[in-house]
């Protein structure tokens, strides 16, 4: 939906013109998956897929929120902003005011909010982060309260963890406020050091593969990976004073391994070790402009996330799969939290008519579902769009 358009929706719902508009974007990630709560690396990008929030300032003591995804509706008074109401889409919204308020920052009028997002439902592109980042972003600007974009990120983490339930790490919300369009965000989990890297990849392009399946990622099944991940931590402690999964290198876990009880959860603990050093090792071949190398990390990355961390499923390993056939095709993963949601490939620009010709075709065969292709486009983090 362009810009105008938007603008048009809010004077139709408000019967008056919005007074300043923001924008956060989802994000992919092309490698270092559910190591974000060990304490390790990521390497996510923002895309051009995200969140509007349209507004308008108002002298009643009400924040209210409209979406034009959603027909839920709601009028909060300002001095009931800390609390959940439902399980609606405005507790992403809720969830980042209780933030600030949690601050001591006051909100001082009300406004009137407009809610879009283009990013395909339930693709595992982080549309919830997108949410609140926009929220964020807007919040800060309107009321002045000149947080920074690091800040605003863990704020919406937390608002997560409070509202949702998903016991998150933070590459999501880190994501969407602080990318930057051309590079991919290269970030330490545990100091939230990062370093923006070009996204240089020549005559190839990121192709997302949505699986369009009927799994979801769930609260429950991701924050019975996270519990898994501390078990592995305190089992192993035993032989070594340490916090995070990601502190180990795979040489150093082989030595503490046989201190956990259970063969699953040691596998969950092998992924996250193994997966931080490929994270590493990718970037590095990114730098170098060894992209082979990095399609290559990537493969890796999926096959385990597939056999130890059990977090992708048939479809995702179907099109895992179905991607790799093809000529012109440097590597392939799963991207996010898993379960369903999409894949991400790197492709050559000659052989992509080709890559989602066969890839589509094979994968509806097997699967039933018709999948969606999208060519990623990197964005900027949350900001101000008028
Ligand atoms: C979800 C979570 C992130 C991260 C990924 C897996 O997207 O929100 O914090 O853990 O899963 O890498």
């Amino acid at each position: 939906m362009k810009l105008e358009e938007l603008k048009a929706k809010f004077l139709q719902t408000y019967g008056q013109m919005a007074q300043a508009g923001f924008f956060a974007p989802g994000r992919i990630n092309l490698i270092g998956e559910h190591t974000d709560y060990n304490g390790g690396f990521v390497f996510p990008c923002a895309i051009s897929f995200g969140n509007y929030c349209l507004v308008r300032r108002t002298d009643q003591a009400v924040i209210k929120l409209r979406s034009l995804n959603m027909s839920f509706e709601a009028d909060i008074p300002l001095s009931e902003l800390s609390m959940a109401i439902s399980n609606e889409w405005v507790n992403y919204v809720i969830g980042v005011f209780a933030q600030f308020i949690s601050r001591g920052l006051q909100i001082t009028h009300g406004l009137e909010m407009l809610y879009y997002g283009d990013v395909p439902p339930g693709a595992g592109l982080s549309s919830s982060a997108a949410i609140e980042v926009v929220t964020a972003v807007a919040i800060n600007t309107l009321f002045g309260f000149g947080i920074d974009g690091q800040s605003l990120a863990l704020m919406c983490q937390k608002a997560e963890h409070d509202f949702a339930g998903v016991h998150c790490g933070i590459m999501d919300q880190f994501a969407s406020a602080m990318s930057k369009q051309g590079h991919a965000l290269f970030l330490n989990c545990d100091s939230l050091d990062y370093q923006l890297v070009p996204l240089e990849l020549g005559d190839h392009k990121i192709v997302i593969s949505n699986t369009n399946s009927p799994h979801k990622l769930d609260s429950g099944k991701y924050n019975e990976r996270v519990a898994e991940c501390r078990q592995a931590v305190t089992e192993m402690q035993k032989g070594k004073k340490f916090s995070f999964l990601a502190e180990l290198d795979p040489d150093e876990f082989s030595t503490l391994e046989h201190l956990i009880s259970d063969e699953k959860v040691r596998r969950r603990a092998l992924h996250v070790v193994e997966e931080t050093a490929r994270t590493k090792d990718a970037v590095d071949a990114l730098i170098k402009g060894d992209l082979s190398r990095f399609g290559k990390l990537m493969t890796a990355s999926h096959k385990s996330l597939k056999e130890n961390y059990e977090v992708t499923g048939f479809e995702l390993d179907t099109m895992n799969e179905e991607a790799l056939k093809n000529v012109g095709v440097l590597g392939s993963r799963m991207t996010g939290g898993g379960f369903g949601g999409c894949t991400v490939s790197i492709v050559h620009k000659d052989a992509m008519a080709n890559f989602i010709e066969n890839t589509g075709k094979n994968y509806r065969q097997k699967t039933g579902l018709t999948p969606q292709f999208y060519i990623a486009e990197t964005q900027d983090g949350g900001k101000q769009i008028f």
